[in-house]
């Protein structure tokens, strides 16, 4: 039997009491926190300039290589949520549940890069005026929906978060400095809620239509990239992490998409028709290709790891 799909104004309406439990749920979970507390500001002094300090050197620099280009990149990524805000403003009712979700979701994800700016501007980790020039190349560049569509939309942010709790846990574990260890755990608590809320609305969609989102599914597991993926040089920064073990094809495998899909039941569900049948068969044909890749780019690693400590 093949079912008239649901139009994404029908979606959302079906889907509005769902979003509205999801945000009261949001709401009973979420901590506030305050982004000054993580701060070690006492580690300040001021900088050239207007109040005529000390300027940035290189030997002001912490962390290792491929920590600071992930703290740097996690960092522009949060500094683009105007565009992110657009994005999903024009996917949905401007009223009721969903905006006052995305007023809420806009104003926590906004501490984020308030906090991570601070730290790294206090503790001089990195280049503060190369920091701020690459902030404004990229959002001016902006964001834009790699598929589009309500569905789409949401199975996207879905792994999205999950993917940015990972990488902002693991940039904090590699950075060697518990204050830096601390904020970036704190940060990725909210990314996980962010997760259930949208992991939660899909689950619902599901039930709804199943086939469709099936199909959201697959185009966002077949076309996922980091929503930093426009940042100048993104591919050979993103090599540089996985290398480093922060966040590499297995992770995002094993731990972001692989649990999504079985919360959603993918892979058990009997309610699909033709549309949603194919659609799960290419994500299985995916995860497998996935899992080969993965396995190459570790064995690769390994051996780079063992010859620098052989010449070491
Ligand atoms: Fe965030
Ligand atoms: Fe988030």
């Amino acid at each position: 039997m093949v079912s008239t799909p649901l139009t994404d104004e029908q979606l959302q309406q079906d889907l509005e009491p769902i979003v509205a439990r999801e945000l009261d749920r949001h709401l009973s979970m979420a901590k506030d926190w305050y982004p000054h507390e993580y701060v070690p500001w006492s580690l300040g002094e001021d900088f050239e300039g207007p109040l005529d300090g000390r300027a940035w050197e290189e030997s002001d620099q912490k962390f290792t290589d491929a920590a600071r280009t992930s703290f740097i990149i996690n960092l522009l990524t949060e500094d683009n949520l105007p565009s992110y805000h657009t994005e999903i403003a024009t996917n949905v009712s401007q009223s009721g549940a969903y905006a006052e979700w995305l007023g809420r979701w806009t104003a926590e994800e906004g501490r984020h890069s308030i906090a991570i700016r601070d730290y790294l501007t206090v503790t001089r980790a990195v280049d503060p005026r190369a920091l701020e020039d690459a902030r404004m190349r990229h959002m001016q560049e902006g964001f834009h929906a790699i598929n589009p569509g309500f569905l789409a939309g949401l199975t996207y942010v879905s792994f999205q978060e999950l993917a940015t709790r990972i990488s902002h846990r693991n940039t904090g574990n590699a950075s060697g400095d518990p204050l830096a260890e601390q904020l970036m755990a704190r940060i990725a608590l909210d990314e996980n809620l962010h997760m259930l809320f949208y992991r939660n609305v899909i689950e619902a969609a599901f039930d709804i239509a199943p086939d469709q989102s099936m199909v959201a599914v697959l185009g966002s597991v077949r076309d996922f990239a980091m929503p930093g993926h426009g940042i100048e040089g993104f591919g050979r920064k993103a090599v540089e992490i996985a290398v480093a073990g922060i966040y590499d094809l297995r992770q995002h495998r094993d731990e972001v998409v692989m649990p999504v899909l079985r919360k959603w039941r993918v892979f058990e569900r009997d309610d699909f028709g033709p549309e949603g049948e194919q659609a799960r068969d290419e994500v299985a044909a995916l995860m497998s290709d996935m899992d080969t890749q993965a396995s190459r780019f570790e064995e690769k690693r390994d051996a780079l790891k063992a010859r620098l400590a052989g010449r070491g």
